[in-house]
């Protein structure tokens, strides 16, 4: 008894330590050779990096010259956020840049993803009014970062649009085409000497679905079946300006690369049925084509979409699509209009066909798809967020047989937690990150990926849009209720470090020789 007793503890012992080097498996998934553990290392030149966007971290909402945002407007207005919370304040960053920096560096990041609030610079949203002290601001923030080695990865447009030109209809304004080139033509001159990698958009098919056709995002519209249409439509058009102006205007001198962020989620068929395997097809195809076709591949929208939402305007006796379309020329301009294709991913939903007449017109019931989640799947903070590691490989490899061999940054990727009692030992983040790095560090050396780099979402808590405080997604706890706004590390941020000085995932045993 003793002796087998002994052995079984000492059994069980042996395998906790084989567990411990892999201990980010999600016990709950069952497929050892997809969930194994792959050892390597990335590219010596491979961007690490952390992300974070104007209005969720800089506070200063009316200070020196700024102008209103959509997302003032909204979080202002009461009901349409978290206990009403706002980002007046939030993680106060326009007036810590030092400490910012100072953490960056202390996770020895090589790449820092921020955004320019335009209306810091532009107040009335146009270039004949520029408000010195928003521009000097991006100014500090670059050169401590080069300073520190750190490059600038610069979002131009993270949501929060000038109030003034929302007032004037916004992303449905054919203006705004216009307005956001002269805007991005300025943020080249003034800081494309220091910054060489540009972001147009981050995540179009969020902001324009939750603003412009759910209202559950600034600006709140609720133009149903057409409102995202409308206003991805002109996304795209200024995007495709704005790579064309750069590369005209821009590149020669300051030899930089301008891409475009969207947003991915992993669509696995819910069961194997041919009807449910062509609605994850569709849904992919649809849902990020719909942004990610027009750059990357053909300079349209993809043909199944076009052909969905058109039947089902016809059906309603409609004269012309809820989707609009494009002239030759502007297809011309968008086919090939980014150096490299950002990719924002977080979670996996399962996809089943489904066919409802009576569903109020939207991107999903366009598509003929409804998604679920595996009750399996732990649950994070998000009710949109379940940690699926194996989903951002198929994702990228979806995003290589789709649209080729496009340099890919994966621009965000993390998990939050709920508000609640300082939690530093974030166990389960750093379980997080390191299965979701170990998947792309399969995507890469084993289907061959293009990936140049990863970059964390994000460096510390902040304001997470109508969640509020609510959800903490970061590196770094922050007090909220302190008026420093004092941050500090969690165990992610050291666990993420770590994977950063070893570029990738060594085996204890290999480390030790080092
Ligand atoms: C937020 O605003 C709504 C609408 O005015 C109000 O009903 C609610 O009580 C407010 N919540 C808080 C926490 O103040």
């Amino acid at each position: 008894m003793q002796g087998q007793l002994m052995f079984a503890i000492l059994f069980v012992t042996l395998c906790v330590e084989t567990l411990a080097e892999d201990e980010f498996l999600y016990k709950q998934f069952t497929d050892p050779e997809r969930d194994a553990f792959h050892y390597g290392k990335f590219q010596e030149d491979f961007a690490w990096g952390v992300a974070t966007a104007s209005y969720q971290i800089e506070g200063a909402w009316n200070e020196d010259g700024k102008g209103p945002s959509v997302w003032d407007t909204f979080a202002h207005t009461p009901g349409k956020t978290h206990l009403n919370q706002t980002a007046d304040v939030t993680c106060d960053s326009y007036h810590k840049i030092a400490e910012d920096v100072k953490n960056l560096k202390e996770l020895g990041v090589n790449h820092y993803r921020f955004s320019l609030s335009w209306s810091r610079i532009m107040p009335k949203g146009t270039p004949d009014e520029i408000n010195p002290a928003g521009v000097q601001y991006y100014h500090d923030l670059i050169d401590a970062l080069l300073a520190a080695n750190i490059q600038p990865m610069v979002t131009l447009y993270h949501w929060d649009m000038p109030q003034v030109l929302m007032d004037i209809g916004g992303w449905e304004n054919e203006l705004m085409h216009a307005l956001f080139v002269a805007y991005a033509d300025f943020c080249f001159n003034e800081y494309g000497g220091k910054v060489t990698k540009w972001i147009t958009f981050n995540e179009p098919t969020v902001f324009t679905v939750f603003g412009y056709e759910i209202g559950y995002h600034a600006p709140g519209k609720t133009h149903l079946g057409w409102g995202a249409y409308r206003a991805g439509h002109i996304v795209l058009k200024a995007h495709a300006s704005a790579y064309h102006l750069y590369d005209k205007k821009y590149r020669a001198s300051q030899n930089g690369v301008v891409g475009i962020t969207l947003h991915a989620r992993w669509y696995e068929p819910k069961t194997d049925t041919d009807a449910d395997r062509a609605a994850a097809q569709r849904a992919l195809t649809g849902e990020l084509g719909w942004f990610a076709h027009p750059v990357f591949l053909t300079g349209d929208y993809p043909e199944v979409a076009k052909e969905l939402i058109a039947a089902k305007s016809r059906a309603v006796g409609l004269t012309s699509s809820r989707f609009p379309e494009f002239t030759e020329e502007e297809k011309q301009m968008l086919k090939g209009s980014a150096d490299f294709f950002g990719l924002n991913h977080y979670s996996t939903s399962y996809i089943e066909n489904k066919v409802d007449a009576s569903l109020i017109p939207n991107i999903m019931s366009d598509l003929d798809y409804k998604a679920s989640e595996d009750d399996s799947w732990d649950r994070t903070g998000s009710w949109w967020l379940r940690p699926v590691p194996w989903g951002l490989r198929r994702t990228l490899k979806w995003i290589k047989k789709t649209y080729g061999d496009i340099p890919v940054y994966i621009t965000e990727n993390g998990m939050s937690e709920n508000d609640g009692p300082v939690r530093l030992e974030d166990t389960d983040r750093v379980t997080y990150y390191r299965a979701y790095i170990n998947e792309i560090l399969k995507a890469q050396q084993i289907d061959g990926v293009n990936l140049k780099g990863y970059i964390a979402w994000t460096l510390m808590d902040n304001f997470e849009w109508a969640e509020g405080y609510n959800e903490r997604f970061g590196l770094f706890h922050v007090d909220f209720n302190d008026p420093d706004r004092p941050r500090t590390a969690r165990a992610s941020a050291k666990a993420f470090a770590q994977i950063i000085k070893d570029n990738g995932f060594i085996k204890a045993k290999e480390k030790s020789e080092l």
